[in-house]
């Protein structure tokens, strides 16, 4: 086993596993965390990401495989997508995939998903498509709210990490999304994006 990359919240390990190449997420223990608490969150995010990674497929998603999921020191094996994080492409390959990612986001909040966690490392381009990881913090919500939230969060990414292409990749990113949530789904959300940004603004200022 390999170890990959050191997370605030887990470790990931590459590894083989029956003949497979896989990726070890584990969620380390936290020793300013009550450890009981801490357990048990750990556990409950182990079990969401898992469970999440494998229904998302049903709607068309493409998600890594689970092989094996360890409650006791909560890690999952799983499938290792080959590809590249989109956070790490191109700029105009960014731009082009926006609209994929869009897609996607909104085929997950259609079927009453929030990912919870929508950064532009948590999709992994391989093979023409656009893979989404990093399901820990989903949940199952069909609040506009919570929707608003998720969209909030990657243009925030959009706006910081990839600030030259925010608005090209933005506007496909929103038209991906519009394309499968629909027009009066999708106002009623932007309108709440808006709001939660005149809210930070104003939380700046106080
Ligand atoms: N199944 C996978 N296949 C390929 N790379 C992965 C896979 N899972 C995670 N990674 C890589 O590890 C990184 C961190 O994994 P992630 O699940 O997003 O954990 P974290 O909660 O630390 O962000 C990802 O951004 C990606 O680069
Ligand atoms: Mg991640």
């Amino acid at each position: 086993m390999e170890l990959v990359k050191k997370g605030a919240e887990a470790d990931i390990y590459t590894s083989i596993w029956n003949n497979f190449k896989t990726i070890m997420k584990i969620r380390k223990p936290k020793n300013y965390r009550n450890p009981t608490l801490d357990k048990n969150l750990r556990k409950q995010r182990t079990i969401r990401e898992s469970q999440t990674l494998m229904e998302v497929k049903s709607f068309g998603i493409p998600t890594p495989l689970v092989y094996f999921v360890n409650l006791r020191d909560s890690s999952i094996i799983m499938q290792r997508i080959p590809g590249k994080p989109i956070h790490d492409l191109p700029n105009s390959k960014i731009i082009s995939l926006s609209r994929q990612m869009g897609n996607h986001v909104g085929l997950l909040h259609k079927n009453g998903i929030m990912h919870g966690d929508l950064t532009t490392s948590n999709f992994i381009l391989f093979q023409d498509k656009v893979y989404v990881i990093d399901f820990g913090l989903s949940q199952k919500t069909i609040k506009p709210e919570d929707h608003a939230v998720d969209l909030r969060l990657i243009k925030e990414i959009l706006n910081s990490a990839h600030a030259s292409i925010m608005e090209e990749s933005w506007k496909n990113f929103l038209s991906g999304y519009r394309n499968v949530v629909g027009s009066t789904t999708y106002s009623k959300i932007i309108k709440l994006v808006s709001e939660i940004e005149s809210r930070g603004r104003y939380a700046t200022v106080v």
